[in-house]
């Protein structure tokens, strides 16, 4: 084992001896996991960008064991990675060293589900949205395990809102990140906006506290169970929240209850074409302004995402001929009256200009076609050579001139620079790609992505975290003194800290 990797210098912490793997052994049998074989696969992310080298998987099945297990690394100085369904995008799902993976892959059931309040406990699961089906057909690997939206099902619940492909929210590594760390706590209520997170706005009466991480293990194997199945609580400060997005640097998630709205009578679907990124920003006022509370989503993507996802995919777009193209989606319960709505807002962007050209969707499998242009562009990039992939948070009349000034910046330097995201949010995807990995190409990438970004007082990171990439870019984001805090938070759950290390924060000086 090498004691430095990407410039890394492994921590002292203790190495797995045999007696460590017997101990395993006898308290979860059957699911430690030594074989370097099976171990390949989590070893590696989702990019195939980042590799660890650990030497064992553990699959706990209940809190009760993810606490024996983080009670005896903690004593022996053994560091842990603890891993959900391995779709992170910043590196920070997968061990850099030797530390043990421990798996949230078996914690994948569904306690109950209270039909009155629309709350599914998954205990000491995974909390699988809409789109793990859709995550499947990229062709990745991955166990079969329960959807929650089963239990939902009988009832007509929609689990959400649909983060969009690789942000499943699993427990594990302190997820379901996104979609609770972006509404900051505000109430929101009680209509969707495009301005929530995800490809998919959470439907009326929806919350911003959608997703709750409930049952948590400390790093010395302490429960702490923060009652999130209540719709409302204030007392104390909101330890949940410190958790949700903490990329298993503070604990382990070990079950989460996920706010589940009835599934909407309604859900339509417009794909647009616009010949500027001001019709698309001209278009999304307008949007807001006659669609209102049946607005769920609204996602933007570049034509030349659109190439990417028609040339590796084979994907065809119904629209041709823009520089841009949009995705909005109606969910209501009546749709007499929402087709009325929507009709209307069509006819006023093409007769304004706004638009040049759409189609619209009703049934299902139509809708599903026109997802799949937006949500496989995270597959397809990956067959067009090596991402450099990007997630800010920018005022969105600016979201664009960041794709256009990088494309200046690289030239031919870089194979493809695309630009999509959810623009509702205010919240760009800019991907890079390249024939093969090159230092100089991301030298030319960073720090001028996170400058630019900074510049506007934007957000390095909107969705995907900081991880083991991003770690060192904080400051871009965020003040000396939030920096200090957080790394003083870490020290005081974690003092040995051997959740998740070299993970999401610099290393405090
Ligand atoms: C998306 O919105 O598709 C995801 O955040 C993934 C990505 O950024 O590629
Ligand atoms: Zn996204």
């Amino acid at each position: 084992l090498t004691s430095e990797r990407y410039g890394v210098q492994r921590l002292p912490f203790s190495h797995v001896s045999d007696s460590d793997l017997a101990f395993f052994e006898h308290l979860i049998p059957g699911r430690v996991i030594t074989d370097p074989d099976e171990l390949r696969l989590f070893n590696v992310d989702w990019l195939q960008s980042v590799r660890g080298c650990s030497k064992m998987l553990l699959r706990p099945r209940t809190a009760a064991e993810v606490s024996e297990i983080l009670r005896y690394c903690n004593k022996r100085k053994l560091a842990v990675n603890p891993q959900g369904g391995n779709t992170g995008l910043v590196g920070g799902s997968v061990p850099v060293f030797d530390e043990i993976i421990i798996s949230t892959a078996l914690m994948n059931q569904v306690i109950s589900f209270n039909s009155v309040s629309g709350l599914p406990e998954l205990p000491e699961k995974r909390a699988p949205p809409p789109a793990q089906a859709r995550w499947n057909c990229c062709g990745r690997e991955e166990e079969p395990f329960h959807q929650p939206r089963s239990a939902g099902a009988a009832e007509e619940r929609s689990p959400s809102p649909s983060p969009g492909p690789p942000e499943l929210p699993q427990p594990g590594r302190g997820t379901p990140a996104q979609a609770c760390r972006s509404c900051q706590g505000e109430e929101r209520l009680p209509r969707p906006s495009p301005e929530l997170p995800g490809t998919r706005a959470p439907p009326p009466a929806q919350a911003c506290q959608s997703c709750r991480s409930r049952g948590k293990v400390l790093a010395d194997g302490s429960i702490l169970n923060c009652l999130a199945s209540l719709r409302k609580d204030n007392t104390g400060y909101d330890l949940k929240q410190l958790f949700i997005g903490s990329e298993g640097t503070l604990g382990v998630i070990t079950a989460v209850s996920i706010l589940c709205p009835r599934k909407p009578k309604s859900v339509n679907l417009v794909f647009l074409g616009c010949q500027s990124f001001s019709q698309v920003l001209g278009t999304f006022t307008t949007c807001k302004g006659m669609l209102g509370e049946i607005l769920s989503a609204y996602e933007f993507m570049d034509d030349k995402c659109m190439k990417l996802v028609e040339n590796h995919l084979k994907l065809s777009k119904p629209v041709t001929g823009s520089p841009f193209y949009i995705l909005i989606e109606t969910s209501g319960s009546n749709s007499a009256h929402d087709e009325e709505k929507l009709n209307n807002f069509l006819e006023h962007v093409m007769a304004s200009g706004l638009v040049t050209d759409g189609t619209v969707a009703t049934e299902d499998k139509k809708i599903k076609m026109l997802w799949s242009l937006r949500e496989r562009i995270t597959e397809a990039l990956t067959h067009d050579g090596c991402v450099y992939k990007y997630d800010l948070s920018l005022p969105v009349e600016r979201l664009y001139d960041l794709v256009i000034d990088t494309r200046a910046r690289l030239g031919k330097t870089a194979k493809n620079v695309v630009g999509y995201g959810h623009l509702g949010d205010g919240n760009l995807h800019l991907n890079i790609t390249a024939e093969s990995y090159s230092h100089s190409l991301l030298d030319a990438i960073e720090p001028f992505v996170y400058e630019w970004t900074a510049q506007y007082n934007g957000s390095i990171s909107a969705e995907h975290g900081l991880g083991f990439k991003k770690k060192h870019y904080i400051q871009y984001s965020k003040p000396q003194e939030a920096v200090l805090l957080m790394q003083q938070v870490k020290t005081m759950l974690d003092p040995k800290g051997i959740l998740n290390p070299y993970k999401t924060l610099p290393a405090s000086s």
